[in-house]
């Protein structure tokens, strides 16, 4: 049986960068609010003309200055986002067209801020089943284009960008054991409206923008995060030393430090992309693993536990030893 093998990364995030303080001038907040809450201190915007798709692009442009071989044989993409620049054609054939990949199928998968890892354990299970061989999975979202400018507890966190990763054939394979799940019934908890104008009779704000339930998400967040984590190590056959980093999607820097309360597990052996980039969903895992490669914490060899959690609600969490 063939495995998988994660080969190369990329990121990339608009240049209009936000602080906090943009927020003072028009809506009830301030800084140290933000700060304190959620630690994001920056995020950035898309111009008004930049969409999912353009960031996708650049990602994987990104990606390929930094990986040797040739993208010509890419055989699958797979996009997570919430925000595509439109529901139909998926942001997976956007970026097949524009990247000149004419060998690869391409497909949108929608898990919310879970989708980026539940990519990578579908790009897995298509090299393993031996029908593709060399997979794009990308997290890409502009989620300040839905986001509620009148809302003080949502329109703070959300921030755009993209990451990519390609997972290729390999006999060995260092992406490892998984897990995945979903409870729908907390989908009103966390949504974006579209056709229906209720879910399972609760009506729905029609706005078509982010919707949360913060406190509610955040304890179902935490509490996920460490039973996954638990999950996760004995499935892997793994210590909590074993493991070199522990990145869970950066909602919130509290969740982030409320999950190592709850593990054990050091927040300093934690990444993160949320006090530079907000909460960018599908894009702030692979943000926060090209912000680790950049500030020399994250190597070769290391052994990384991914988690994702969010809208559904879903996750879904792999471990990697990173290439
Ligand atoms: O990515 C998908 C998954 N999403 C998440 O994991 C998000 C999970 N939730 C969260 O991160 C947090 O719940 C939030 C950041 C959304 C909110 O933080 P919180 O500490 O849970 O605050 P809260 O909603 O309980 O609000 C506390 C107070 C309220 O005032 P009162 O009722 O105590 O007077 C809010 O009105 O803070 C107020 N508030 C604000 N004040 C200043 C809410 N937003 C703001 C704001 N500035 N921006």
């Amino acid at each position: 049986m063939m495995h998988a093998s994660l080969r190369a990364i990329g990121m990339a995030v608009p240049a209009r960068r936000i602080d906090n303080k943009h927020f003072e001038t028009f809506i009830e907040t301030t800084d140290e609010w933000i700060v304190s809450r959620t630690g994001i201190q920056t995020r950035y915007h898309a111009a008004e003309d930049e969409y999912t798709s353009d960031l996708c692009v650049r990602a994987v442009q990104d990606l390929a200055s930094r990986y040797e071989g040739t993208l010509d044989d890419v055989d699958m993409i797979i996009v997570s986002t919430a925000s595509p620049d439109q529901p139909m054609p998926g942001m997976a054939c956007r970026v097949q067209y524009k990247m000149g990949l004419q060998k690869a199928a391409a497909f949108d998968l929608y898990a919310a801020c879970a989708g980026f890892v539940y990519g990578i354990v579908v790009a897995k299970g298509l090299v393993a089943a031996g029908s593709h061989r060399k997979v794009l999975v990308i997290g890409g979202e502009t989620l300040s284009k839905i986001t509620d400018f009148t809302d003080r507890t949502s329109c703070v966190l959300f921030g755009d960008g993209a990451g990519a990763v390609l997972i290729e054939a390999d006999p060995v394979g260092n992406i490892h054991g998984s897990v995945t799940g979903a409870n729908g019934e907390g989908g009103i908890d966390l949504y974006i409206s579209g056709m229906a104008p209720d879910i399972d009779g609760t009506p729905l704000n029609m706005n078509r923008c982010i919707v949360q339930n913060g406190r509610k998400v955040f304890k179902w967040a935490v509490n996920t995060a460490a039973e996954q984590y638990r999950k996760m190590l004995a499935e892997n056959n793994l210590q909590p030393d074993d493991l070199t980093w522990y990145v869970p999607h950066s909602a919130n820097l509290r969740i982030i430090e409320a999950i190592s309360n709850e593990t054990g597990f050091p927040l300093s052996k934690t990444l993160e992309s949320v006090v530079d980039f907000g909460n960018t969903s599908s894009a702030s895992i692979p943000l926060a693993l090209c912000k680790g490669i950049r500030d020399g914490k994250l190597k070769s060899g290391d052994k990384v536990m991914l988690f994702g959690f969010g809208g559904g609600l879903t996750f879904a969490g792999i471990v990697i030893t990173w290439p």
